[in-house]
């Protein structure tokens, strides 16, 4: 069996972890790290969904194997937030990025612990404005497509009514629920990651009673987490930003990175975009992150990144399809340009738990975890070993086009990739 081949698909994946032989890459199945029970949006990661959500369970187990309390821990992919209630739960100063405004949004309300009682008060203060409010209808490139025309008159008196919350931590609270509210009152599919129309039609959902009842789930939910796991005192920066163009943090300043990298280039993965765009349009703000975000711009392939592996995978790509290799490439060279951001920021004997997903382009499935392996190992790093955990409900395709031709479907990413890596001291 070549290299390639191994985790193609789950029955093969079993077949290999039983088997004597060892894994490729370092890699080793960890099945204590599947938690198959225990869904990933329990708790406080169940406000507001989010695509490619970590699992939270896997990373409380990896800050408590490679950090201490008062430990500085960085997620420069923070998505929703969940390495960042972690560390607000365990002591571990942190410093989160995202390139997606709604991102870090969820992600603040996620570890902003507010009593239900003032939440209740400014709930009721809302509905009141609401039912007086006389707002002019908000208007976007589309908006009637994907919303009744009632139903943007009442969004657009919701979202006055929200806006005037003085309070900057409520008014978030608030924002996140109405973000969730437009999702449900609109035309999309609720739960799908991309932007598709539904066949039936939602708009005689109330979109009172929708925010309501969000706001309530999220009070209850944000109260009965934080009472069983009460905040420490650590220090928290959660930003907007792309990290590709630099990160605010001294060299050698961050003893762990627990993150996990988008897959890859939006168009064909996970459009964490186009997943937030009517929230953000709704917010009052830009939607450009499927624009922006790591293999949004073309590259020329060269044979300069510091992965062979890579280098083979691209070739047998582009012997397929050579615009596809190129886009293939191009997330790459993003992705080495973000590792060579963060590498930077850890210190000599810090760790980097990165966790990903092997994706496949043309029925060719990418060692995402090795590629990362090999463009940390030429930052300094040494590897340590890839756990293989078998993901289950998590807010990501399991079925994509690779051959980009519609209809044509293929089983994708059933496992994921936990890549350990450590920072060696300078060679004197
Ligand atoms: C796999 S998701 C992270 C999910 C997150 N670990 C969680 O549990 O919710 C990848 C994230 O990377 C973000 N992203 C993509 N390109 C970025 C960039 N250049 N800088 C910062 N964030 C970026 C996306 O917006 C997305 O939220």
């Amino acid at each position: 069996m070549t290299q390639a081949s191994l985790f193609r698909d789950e029955q093969t994946a079993e077949a290999r972890v039983t088997s004597v032989d060892p894994l490729p890459f370092n890699r080793v199945r960890d099945r204590s790290l599947d938690f198959r029970d225990i869904r990933a949006s329990s708790g406080v990661h169940g406000i507001h969904p989010y695509p490619a959500m970590l699992h939270f369970l896997v990373v409380r187990k990896l800050i408590e194997d490679y950090s201490h309390e008062g430990a500085t821990v960085m997620d420069p992919f923070m998505g929703s937030g969940v390495t960042a209630v972690e560390c607000l739960g365990r002591g571990r100063n942190y410093a989160g990025f995202d390139i997606n405004p709604l991102a870090v949004l969820i992600s603040k309300v996620r570890t902003t612990a507010i009593p239900s009682a003032p939440l209740q008060k400014v709930l009721s203060e809302i509905a009141h404005r609401y039912e007086d409010a006389n707002a002019s209808p908000v208007s976007f490139h589309n908006i009637r497509y994907w919303f009744h025309d009632d139903v943007i008159q009442k969004l657009s008196a919701l979202r006055e009514a929200v806006g005037q919350v003085e309070d900057e931590d409520m008014r978030r609270f608030f924002s996140v629920a109405f973000s969730e509210t437009v999702r449900r009152v609109s035309r999309t599919r609720y739960n799908e990651f991309k932007l598709l129309r539904r066949k039936n039609d939602a708009h005689n959902l109330s979109v009172m009673k929708t925010f309501r009842d969000v706001s309530l789930k999220n009070m209850a939910t944000l109260g009965e987490f934080y009472r069983n796991n009460p905040p420490t005192t650590a220090e928290m920066l959660l930003e907007e930003r792309n990290i590709v163009g630099g990160i605010p943090m001294g060299d050698g300043t961050v003893d762990l990175v627990v993150t996990s990298p988008p897959y890859g280039d939006s168009r064909t993965t996970v459009a964490y975009g186009q997943f937030s765009r009517l929230s953000l349009m709704w917010l009052g703000r830009e939607e450009r992150v499927d624009r922006t975000s790591l293999g949004s711009k073309p590259r020329s392939i060269t044979q300069d990144l510091p992965s062979e592996v890579l280098d083979d995978f691209v070739e047998r790509i582009a012997a397929k399809d050579d615009k596809r290799a190129k886009e293939v490439f191009s997330f790459y060279f993003d992705l080495h340009q973000a590792v060579r951001i963060i590498a930077r920021k850890v210190r000599p004997g810090g760790h980097v738990c990165i966790v990903v997903g092997n994706r496949r382009v043309k029925g060719i499935q990418l060692p995402t975890d090795k590629i990362c392996a090999d463009f940390f190992e030429s930052e300094g790093f040494a590897h340590i070993k890839t756990s293989v955990r078998a993901i289950s409900n998590k807010r990501m395709p399991t079925e994509n086009s690779p051959s980009n031709v519609a209809g044509q479907k293929d089983v994708t990413m059933r496992y994921e990739y936990v890549v350990i890596l450590r920072k060696c001291p300078p060679q004197p």
